[in-house]
């Protein structure tokens, strides 16, 4: 009896251990299939993007590390037809292509009075919301504003931004319209080990 209890305990101690390890392989597969596979898409169906969607980029946004944790970031949401084709004529010309075709861009902004690194913690804000946009089968693209005066005064101007929150970057988000490759930028010639 007493050999048959310790032999369960055995079994539940190995099982729960190659749960433990699947689980751990399998986490870590999905994370670094999503880190590989982002790419810029830059066309994009008619298809709005789900409120649910536009919630999962906004929280992996969120989710970015700052300078002291002060979390200078502030995101506007576009998702208004007419906002974004005024957006695309008056905010971002450069990439207004893009933007009359996006059904959603987030615009990334940052509190210059909170933070002086804001630059920095924002950017993690905005490669975060293109990792969950790959995650969530949406194509993304980083439209830089930031550091370009003229880019970030009509922005500025278009949305209506107090003087201390300056734009760093647009993603545009939608449904893919065609296929799109990641890049292999691997590249052992940018690796130096212990000194350059
Ligand atoms: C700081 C920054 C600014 C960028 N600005 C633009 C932009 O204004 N317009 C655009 O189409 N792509 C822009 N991109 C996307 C890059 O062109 C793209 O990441 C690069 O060509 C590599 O391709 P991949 O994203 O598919 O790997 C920007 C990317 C970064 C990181």
């Amino acid at each position: 009896m007493k050999q048959l209890f310790v032999l369960m305990l055995s079994v539940i101690a190995i099982t729960s251990c190659l749960q433990k390890e699947g689980e751990t392989v399998s986490k870590k597969d999905a994370a670094l299939s999503v880190i590989y596979n982002r790419k810029s898409v830059r066309s994009y169906t008619s298809q709005a993007v789900s409120k649910k969607d536009v919630q999962t980029l906004l929280k992996a946004g969120f989710s970015a590390p700052s300078a002291k944790d002060i979390r200078p970031w502030e995101l506007i949401v576009l998702d208004d037809r007419a906002v974004l084709d005024k957006f695309a004529e008056e905010g971002l010309r450069g990439s207004r292509i893009i933007l009359h075709e996006a059904p959603l861009a987030i615009v990334i902004c940052g509190d210059t009075v909170k933070s002086t690194r804001w630059s920095l913690d924002c950017s993690a804000v905005t490669e975060n919301i293109l990792l969950a946009a790959e995650a969530s089968d949406l194509g993304a693209v980083w439209l830089a504003v930031f550091p370009w005066r003229d880019r970030i005064e009509r922005v500025m101007k278009t949305l209506d931004l107090p003087p201390n929150i300056l734009p760093l970057a647009v993603v545009a988000v939608g449904h893919p319209k065609g296929e799109f490759t990641p890049k292999d930028k691997y590249d052992e010639g940018k690796i130096h080990w212990n000194k350059w």
